[in-house]
């Protein structure tokens, strides 16, 4: 793949977050799709500039990124706690520092504020933006739609409930607005169809929105923290992966472009965990027969949630390969030697390295005779590659100095976000 001239098309790149996100609980599919796509339809109603259409659609599909536990994002679907703001503001805290999802993240930081006969024009001293309150009715229309039951015979009981709480909980305009769109049966239609996607994608909006090879590690680093801040035990996990596989890369001798490609690999690698709940992700005993399959589809949805990134065909390889084993015995696709490229090998010994050294709650990380006797004895019963475990035998305080940075830094993001509001 030639990475190097070809830009990555955002949007690509932001669906496969949300459905990566709404893997967390099977009721959430489609839900950040459905909810950029209404607040889409009552900007162009109300007349939006294009700039201004497209920050709406992407606070839709990444709205509740901040929510990522399978209970709080249950509860916010079933209800508005008052302590929705708590996601609001750290998924505005994921997103703000990349320069295109900056006006995104203003606008979730507040989806929740009610409208409160005008007072929600500003929380805590700071002006909220409609757009957030085009989120916000967006929202509690989504969640009222019932996926078991046709969807136009459900409009009016949602309009309903809506209007009645016009001015209290949301923006008059707005309801007025969804009152008359509502009236179109394709916009319901739309919003329980399969094509979703390619729906909002033909609305060309994102057409222009080409990132670089650097922009789209900044963007696989959030990525990364989405996957690893849902839980103090893998807070830090997958920078560690991957500044590792990308330093295992360069010493193999890959090119400055393959190894950024590595480094997004890294940062991906474990996507997929975003379907495991958080019970099961955070116990140390053993695991029952159907948590480990649990934790064993893993891999399996980073590969299907990357695949559709025509970009990302290495990418996709390199990071959703990492339980395979070169006797055949990994998962999910039990790829014996002859199919595991060296990018995938790396991906595997830096996933382990990283998880044997790293330190986590519970325990101390291992230290160099421990994990060299680790790797050996996964060499020896030919799960793992010979050649890139040597690398690191032969590089080990150099690699495990860059792992040791990439999570402190991490971990220091950690506390941030975690940080009350
Ligand atoms: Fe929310
Ligand atoms: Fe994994
Ligand atoms: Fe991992």
């Amino acid at each position: 793949m030639n990475v190097k001239n070809k830009l990555i098309n955002m949007y690509d790149l932001i669906t496969c977050l949300t459905n990566a996100c709404d893997l967390i609980n099977p009721q959430l599919v489609n839900h950040h799709l459905q909810v950029g796509y209404l607040a889409l339809k009552i900007g162009e109603e109300l007349g939006l500039p294009k700039k201004q259409l497209k920050d709406l659609i992407l606070a839709g599909l990444l709205h509740d990124v901040g929510a990522l536990e399978y209970n709080e994002r249950l509860e916010l679907i079933e209800n508005e706690p008052p302590t929705a703001q708590s996601h609001a503001f750290k998924g505005a805290r994921l997103l703000e520092g990349f320069s295109y999802l900056k006006n995104a993240a203003e606008i979730i930081r507040f989806h929740h504020v009610p409208w409160n006969k005008g007072q929600g024009a500003a929380y805590s001293g700071q002006e909220v933006p409609l757009l957030s309150h085009i989120i916000h009715l967006a929202d509690r229309v989504a969640v009222q739609i019932d996926r078991n039951r046709e969807v136009l015979g459900q409009v009016s009981g949602i309009l309903k409930r809506i209007q009645s709480q016009k001015n209290t909980n949301f923006v008059p305009e707005l309801v007025d607005i969804l009152n008359k769109i509502g009236r179109h049966e394709y916009i319901w239609l739309d919003m329980v169809n399969h094509y979703l996607p390619n729906i909002l994608m033909d609305t060309m909006l994102f057409d222009t929105m080409d990132l670089s090879i650097e922009e789209t590690i900044e963007l696989a680093k959030i990525f990364a923290k989405i996957i690893d801040f849902r839980s103090p035990y893998t807070a830090n996990h997958s920078a560690g992966v991957a500044k590792t596989a990308e330093k295992l890369a360069e010493l193999a001798g890959f090119s400055d472009i393959e190894c950024k490609m590595m480094l997004i690999a890294g940062y991906l690698h474990d996507l997929g965990k975003l379907a495991i709940p958080n019970d099961v992700l955070e116990k140390t005993g053993k695991l029952d027969i159907n948590e480990f399959n649990l934790i064993r589809c893993h891999s399996y949805y980073t590969y299907r949630l990357l695949q559709p990134i025509k970009e990302f065909e290495q990418i996709a390889i390199w990071a959703a390969s990492h339980h395979e084993k070169l006797n055949g015995e990994g998962y999910p696709f039990h790829l014996g030697a002859d199919c595991i490229p060296l990018g995938s090998r790396i991906m595997a010994v830096a996933d382990i390295f990283t998880a044997v050294t790293e330190d986590r709650p519970y325990r101390k990380g291992m230290g160099y005779e421990e994990t060299v006797r680790v790797l050996n004895s996964m060499v020896e019963n030919k799960s793992i590659c010979p050649y890139v475990v040597s690398i690191v035998i032969d590089n080990f305080d150099l690699i495990n100095q860059i792992r040791i940075e990439a999570q402190q830094k991490a971990s220091i993001d950690y506390n941030r976000y975690m940080a009350d509001d």
